[in-house]
């Protein structure tokens, strides 16, 4: 059987490279494109069922791959003689076969039976894989940069270990409801408490309703982001050594990856793209912390259309490649409730372990004794009888907040650290050194 194909490749090779496809069995050139407009195009209207593409052709990039695969179309990658870069590209945008431009009949043969051999109608093979300063902000945090290698070569950045290449580190995704339950303040928090520089964190922001990372630990507007790391992700630049460059060191160990400057701009922040940037996120650390939107839904009016970008599509790539999820709710009734519903949401959206924290605990808020009134009522209403409690600390957190630090930084004696420690030991899967025994327990005494 033949299949009818559509070429979309530059002028100076094109007469030639149709001439030897139109030799072979495999397929029958159906429409020769002049661009990827018309390629696109024609792939939306059925009109083929193979694509060649070559590597310099105006515009092509991972998105578009990615729609002529949705289109069901098998995707051959051209390049020009000795274009390994062109050749590299090809492949980290999921072109499943790749040859030289100019290869000759029997191995471009060979490369439409491979390609044949795929399968038709595979799903794309790449899917499975600052805010401004506060007007009473911090002073801009110096930075430990580290530029890693400047011709963005494949070297593990400077200062951080090289992981091999079967031991990818591990997502950690911090979710919680909508109402502000404290997912920024437990994410920096978490990430800072297990970051040495001999267990390097990235702390990703992927919030695309209110990004806050920045802000938080006073990283200067001017940091790249996760908007530049989608950007290169979607070209198919993105390396170890240039997600180093795009992740400024705040403290020792911890890397930072800052989310959207301004809400408007999520659609930058594409599905397969943020895939792509954790992928590469957990080659490079051992522990990456993402801290996510509030909100879960999928905007099922737009899954017909596989190109439009979702709302919350970051946050449903953090959670589906995470290993463990944070879930963060706080401890008034209202937020109680919130989490309950949130956890059944969460568990259609993703299979990872969780570990839930109930944040701001205070007496105020739920009557006395707040731990056991907590506990009992997740019990009841969630059948949960596992929690990390973190203290309400109005002064510490404010403090910490002011001054674009760390609790850990800025206020080690904070009597929320004792709960965000715990929950560190739990997923950093180590024990941390104990905290001043004595103050300590003068602080949860107060609890
Ligand atoms: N343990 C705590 N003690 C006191 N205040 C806290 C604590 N945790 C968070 N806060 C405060 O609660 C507010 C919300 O926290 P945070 O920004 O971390 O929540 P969020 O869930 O990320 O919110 P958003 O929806 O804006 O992303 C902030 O003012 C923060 O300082
Ligand atoms: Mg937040």
């Amino acid at each position: 059987m033949s299949l009818p194909l559509l070429t979309a490749v530059t002028p100076r090779y094109e007469a030639d490279l149709t001439t030897r496809l139109g030799s072979s069995r495999a397929v029958h050139v159906v429409r020769r494109c002049a661009d990827l407009a018309e390629l696109l195009g024609a792939a939306a209207a059925g009109i083929g069922q193979v694509a060649v593409v070559s590597a310099e052709l105006r515009g092509l990039d991972r998105e578009a791959i990615r729609q002529l695969q949705a289109a069901h179309l098998l995707v051959l990658g051209v390049h020009r003689p000795d274009d390994e870069a062109g050749e590299r590209m090809l492949r980290r945008w999921a072109v499943p076969v790749v040859v030289p431009v100019d290869a000759d009949q029997t191995v471009l043969d060979a490369a439409l039976a491979e390609l044949l051999d795929t399968g038709a109608g595979e799903e794309p093979a790449g899917a499975t894989t600052g805010p401004g300063q506060a007007p009473a902000g911090p002073a801009p945090r110096h930075t430990q940069e580290d530029h890693g290698d400047p011709a963005g070569g494949e070297d593990p950045p400077r200062g951080v270990p090289p992981l091999l290449a079967d031991e990818p580190g591990r997502v950690v995704a911090v979710w919680g409801p909508v109402g502000s339950p404290g997912r920024s303040t437990v994410a920096v928090n978490l990430a800072a408490e297990l970051a040495e520089p001999e267990h390097p964190v990235l702390l990703a922001d992927l919030d695309t309703y209110g990004a806050s990372v920045a802000q938080l630990l006073a990283v200067l507007d001017e940091a790249p982001g996760v908007a530049a790391a989608a950007r290169a992700a979607d070209q198919g630049t993105l390396d170890r050594a240039g997600l180093n460059r795009m992740t400024p060191e705040v403290t020792a160990g911890l890397r930072v990856l800052t989310g959207m400057p301004r809400p408007d701009r999520w659609t930058e922040l594409r599905e397969h793209a943020v895939q792509d940037v954790l992928a590469v996120c957990a080659a490079t650390v051992p522990l990456t912390v993402v801290d996510t939107g509030f909100c879960l839904e999928a905007d099922e009016e737009l899954s017909f259309d596989t190109t439009a970008p979702r709302r919350n599509g970051a946050t449903l790539a953090a959670l589906d490649v995470a290993d463990h999820v944070v879930v963060v709710g706080s401890s008034d009734p209202v937020s109680l409730q919130r989490l309950v519903r949130g956890l059944d949401q969460l568990a259609e959206v993703s299979a990872a372990p969780t570990t839930v924290v109930v944040n701001r605990l205070r007496a105020g808020a739920v009557g006395k004794d707040p731990a056991r009134r907590v506990r009992e009522a997740l019990e009841r209403f969630a059948g949960l009888t596992d929690l990390v409690l973190v203290a309400d600390d109005q002064d510490g957190v404010d403090a910490s907040v002011l001054a674009g630090r760390t609790l850990r930084e800025a206020r080690p004696t904070s009597p929320a650290r004792a709960g965000l420690r715990e929950l560190a030991a739990r997923v950093g899967g180590r024990d941390l050194a104990p905290l001043s025994q004595s103050r300590l327990a003068r602080r949860r005494a107060r609890v």
